[in-house]
């Protein structure tokens, strides 16, 4: 059996964060492992507050994981502080990992600001030079290029810009565009658009959760990163369109949409 670990933190309510990977993972047959950078207590209308956990510890759960079970796909999300971002690095350097997926995760889809200023320097100069993908939303991608987006042809433009800083590849995201949720990858000097119609959900919490740990879910079982992508979009799509709709705010996916029990 194929082995993830999510690096992120907890969502309390079960939609985003280490519950939605977990899922996600588990619902690709994969085995799921997780290591916690901070504790949220949150649900679908915000989140009212956030624990760091203490950077050794962080450290000695990704000891605990890579001295036993090996991962062979990774994904990281909510990383809140310099000195987290600074021992996961270390640790994914002195254990040599792979297939690492990049949630630059800075801002909740409810708003709450996740990563504080001091720490993006931290994510960009310590964590992305070890990322094989960064998967930001627009408004990560304007953070990240330093410009504001507006259209597919700026998206095309940061996609590039920000490569210029960065080696692996590159989804822009297009969930939070007006008309169809367009992601965009860059990859090799390539662009490639992954193009599915917006379903009609209000319900999107943790949806960047979801595709981060559903790409490295792929990407584990040795699908290339195109094609890793492309599944990965698919079951989005899919756990979208299945219309779960709990919480009184922007509820969660129905990640199990696809098991038949
Ligand atoms: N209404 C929708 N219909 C179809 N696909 C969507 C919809 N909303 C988002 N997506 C897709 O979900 C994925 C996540 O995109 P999004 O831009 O929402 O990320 P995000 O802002 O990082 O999410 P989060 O707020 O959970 O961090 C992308 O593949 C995007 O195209
Ligand atoms: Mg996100």
């Amino acid at each position: 059996m194929k082995t993830v670990l999510t690096i992120a933190g907890s969502d309390c309510s079960g939609g985003a964060g280490i519950q939605a990977d977990i899922k996600t993972i588990t619902a690709h047959k994969l085995y799921a492992m997780s290591a916690i950078t901070a504790l949220t207590a949150q649900n679908t209308t915000g989140v009212s507050a956030i624990l760091d956990v203490e950077p050794d510890f962080v450290a000695k759960q990704l000891d605990a994981i890579f001295t036993d079970i090996f991962p062979d796909a990774i994904k990281i999300g909510m990383v809140s502080n310099a000195d987290i971002i600074g021992i996961i690095a270390d640790k994914l350097k002195q254990y040599n990992a792979k297939n690492i997926v990049l949630d630059p995760v800075m801002v909740s889809t409810s708003g709450s600001k996740l990563l504080v200023p001091e720490a993006l320097d931290a994510l960009i100069n310590k964590l992305m030079p070890l990322a094989d993908i960064i998967t930001p939303n627009l408004m990560e991608a304007e953070c990240l290029a330093g410009y504001e987006i507006h259209s597919a042809d700026e998206m095309i433009k940061a996609a590039k810009d920000i490569s210029k800083n960065f080696k692996g590849s590159i989804l822009i995201k297009g969930g939070h565009f007006e008309g169809n949720a367009d992601d965009l990858l860059y990859t090799n000097g390539e662009i490639y658009w992954f193009r599915t119609p917006r379903i009609d959900n209000p319900n999107t919490h943790g949806t960047g959760c979801t595709l981060s740990s559903a790409i490295a879910s792929n990407l584990a079982m040795g699908y290339d990163m195109k094609t890793s992508i492309k599944n990965a979009k698919d079951y989005i799509t899919g756990a979208l369109k299945a219309g779960l709709d709990l919480g009184k705010g922007s509820g969660p996916l129905n990640h199990c949409y696809n098991i038949k029990l």
